[in-house]
């Protein structure tokens, strides 16, 4: 049987997660929005470029989650994305509500799902998701690495002028400017990149990677990027939905591995049918280690302000 997916929030990111996915013919797939008309008709124009991607597959928009029932994939876009001058964390608030509410809904209906999160404060919400959900860990799983590590993977293959396909790289920590590019994990083609690119070079890229978001924002002016982390997030589905166990850095609920407890931090994982199958806990030097900390705590602090409402929520 065809497998089904659910993309909550029909925005820019939303719906170019349901197109990739009906491009791929991953599954048939509700798009649901808060607005009235728009999922709709996105969901109808979707449905209507399959005949000429040669896609079989449903597509439909609505704003009533009864249409969503027993999903096996959810993925979560809806809510606010940042303008110039904001922060990833400005949105916490605003986004708190919706995640908690949208996840809600969704779960009702697909109690089996796999939740794939996507709104901003990433890390932090995908604790709102767990605790929203009531699922296990292995359920709830955050898109942020694969975005952060395909900038860094564009950067260097542009630097290089070498295929994107041959740059193997990870980006580790939580999805703020805080993140970790790990360089010494990261090759061209099995090549150490530190090899083929002067110190300088590198560092450049590695900053403009932890300011990848921001950097398209500000041109943007009245939202944020959606391309790439739509493919992202399609590439997460892809892996659960196929079973093709790909090892891809994603934001997951990290239980003592790498010395943190209790806390969503990306990581190298593999993605299967069970969703969250493994954390890889990979070497680090004491400057890396230190700079995963560092981001740790970043996520650290939005959840301990939201901790309240967290508590609240689970009681
Ligand atoms: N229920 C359903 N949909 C909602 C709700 C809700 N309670 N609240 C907002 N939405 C919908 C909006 O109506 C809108 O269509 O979420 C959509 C968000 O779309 P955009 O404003 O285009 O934002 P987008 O660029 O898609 O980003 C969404 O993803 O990458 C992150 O930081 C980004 O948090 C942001 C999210």
């Amino acid at each position: 049987m065809r497998k089904k997916i659910t993309v909550i929030g029909a925005g820019n990111v939303g719906a170019s997660c349901a197109a990739r996915l009906a491009d791929k013919e991953l599954g048939d797939i509700v798009v649901v929005d808060i607005l009235e008309g728009v999922p709709t008709g996105k969901g109808l124009d979707l449905l209507q470029a399959c005949p000429v991607e040669g896609s079989d597959v449903k597509v439909a928009g609505t704003n009533d989650y009864e249409l969503t029932a027993n999903s096996d994939v959810v993925v979560v876009t809806a809510g606010l994305a940042r303008k110039p001058g904001m922060s990833r964390d400005d949105l916490l608030w605003a986004n708190y509500e919706v995640v908690s509410g949208t996840v809600r809904q969704a779960v009702k209906y697909s109690p089996d799902a796999i939740l794939i999160l996507v709104t901003n404060p990433l890390d932090a919400m995908c604790h709102v998701a767990l605790k929203a959900s009531g699922f296990p860990k292995h359920r709830v799983i955050g898109m942020a690495g694969i975005l952060d590590t395909a900038r860094f993977r564009a950067f260097l293959a542009q630097a290089l002028d070498v295929s994107v396909e041959n740059i193997v790289a990870f980006v580790l920590g939580g999805h703020g400017d805080t993140m970790v590019p790990l360089v010494r994990y990261t090759s061209v083609a099995g090549i150490p990149v530190t090899d083929l690119l002067d110190k300088e070079t590198l560092d450049r890229i590695v900053e403009r990677t932890r300011f990848g978001g921001g950097e398209i924002v500000k041109y943007l002016k009245t939202g944020s990027a959606y391309y790439a982390p739509s493919a992202a997030a399609v590439e997460m589905v892809e892996s659960i939905l196929k079973d093709k166990k790909k090892v891809l850095p994603c934001s997951v609920l990290l239980e003592g591995e790498y010395g943190i407890n209790g806390l969503f931090v990306g990581v190298p994982v593999k993605l299967g049918a069970n969703g969250l199958e493994k954390i890889y806990e990979i070497n680090l030097t004491a400057e890396e280690d230190a700079a995963l900390k560092k981001s740790a705590a970043a996520v650290q602090e939005l959840v301990d302000v939201m901790k309240p409402k967290l508590e609240a929520a689970a009681g």
